[in-house]
């Protein structure tokens, strides 16, 4: 990997979290520098920068300091907390994805990577699989956040000849963060409430269906996505990317059958709106084509998985 070094913005969110450890084992921990706009927490074995993204100067500082050649910016206001607050959610999305990208253009970075969503697609996309070149309405401040956030990265990339790469994730479900501000957080809620107390109420109705993806999976499309030969991406926006779909009872019924005592209400909030003008199901048929992305984690094995880790992190709590 040379010279490369590289910055994470937004470091102590729910996929910088699990993005930093493999970074490190990439790159080294002296060439990742891990940012956040609130102080980290967690043992890093890297160096970590307070970093306020919306401000250009410090974006470009930090680049510039510690002669960054690849960003990955994951700071965003997420759905749920983007509804609360619909002028704050677009300004600090949009305000930090240009300053990214300004920076990538000056600096002449390598590579960038931004994430976008499965918050993009609205009504008009196909509910049970939203292909990839899907017109695009979505019906919250969030997705009109990441369709502007996608446009930005595809004109960047052709004004500039920049390498700006991108996924529309799903919910990513990982056991390394409680998520919040979300609408597909409470796949992640059900493991930890439902482990702490065998008791989880769910602001989804039982039968929505939404594409998620087990943060493994999520960790290895990025680093797969940023590592395939350029000449072989043909999307120049964003990938769709799909994991496993499943509803909130089909999870429940999953988890019972290791936690037979746990049980799921469901008292539908807001939340269930946003979910209901999402796809359930992705078409990822670029993504497999351009860099041969197949997801590891069916839905047996992802809730095997965050069940063994989640009551890790409890006992952690705990002792
Ligand atoms: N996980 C995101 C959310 O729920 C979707 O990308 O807002």
């Amino acid at each position: 990997m040379g010279k490369d070094v590289v910055l994470v913005i937004g470091a102590n969110g729910q996929v910088g979290s699990a993005l930093i450890p493999r970074l490190i084992e990439i790159y080294g921990n002296y060439a990742v520098i891990a940012s956040d706009i609130r102080p980290n927490i967690d043992n890093l074995s890297c160096r970590f920068l307070l970093l306020d993204a919306t401000d250009p100067k410090r974006v470009y500082e930090a680049v510039n300091h510690y002669n960054v050649t690849i960003v990955y910016h994951l700071a965003a206001v997420l759905s749920a907390n983007a509804e609360r607050s619909p002028v704050a959610g677009w300004d600090l999305n949009i305000r930090t994805v240009l300053n990214v990208l300004e920076v990538a253009k000056t600096r002449r970075l390598a590579k960038v990577f931004i994430p976008s969503s499965i918050a993009v697609f609205g009504p008009s996309t196909a509910q049970q699989e939203a292909q990839q070149f899907s017109y695009l309405d979505p019906t919250t401040v969030y997705g009109i956040s990441k369709v502007a956030t996608e446009n930005w990265i595809f004109y960047y990339n052709r004004k500039h000849q920049l390498d700006v790469r991108s996924i529309r994730y799903p919910g990513v479900i990982g056991s390394e963060t409680i998520p919040s501000g979300g609408t597909t957080d409470y796949a992640v809620e059900m493991f930890y409430k439902g482990l702490a107390n065998d008791v989880y109420t769910c602001y989804l109705k039982a039968d929505t269906a939404l594409p998620m993806i087990y943060m493994e999976d999520a960790i290895r499309a990025t680093i797969e996505l940023m590592d395939a030969p350029k000449k072989d991406l043909n999307i120049q926006s964003s990938y769709n990317v799909e994991g496993i779909s499943f509803t909130p009872s089909e999870l429940a019924q999953a988890i019972k059958s290791h936690i037979p005592k746990l049980k799921v209400y469901y008292e539908p909030d807001f939340r269930q709106h946003i979910a209901q003008s999402w796809p359930c199901a992705i078409n990822d048929q670029y993504a497999a084509a351009d860099w041969n992305w197949k997801p590891n984690f069916d839905l047996f094995n992802t809730v095997k998985r965050m069940i063994e880790k989640v009551i890790l992190e409890l006992e952690k709590k705990t002792n």
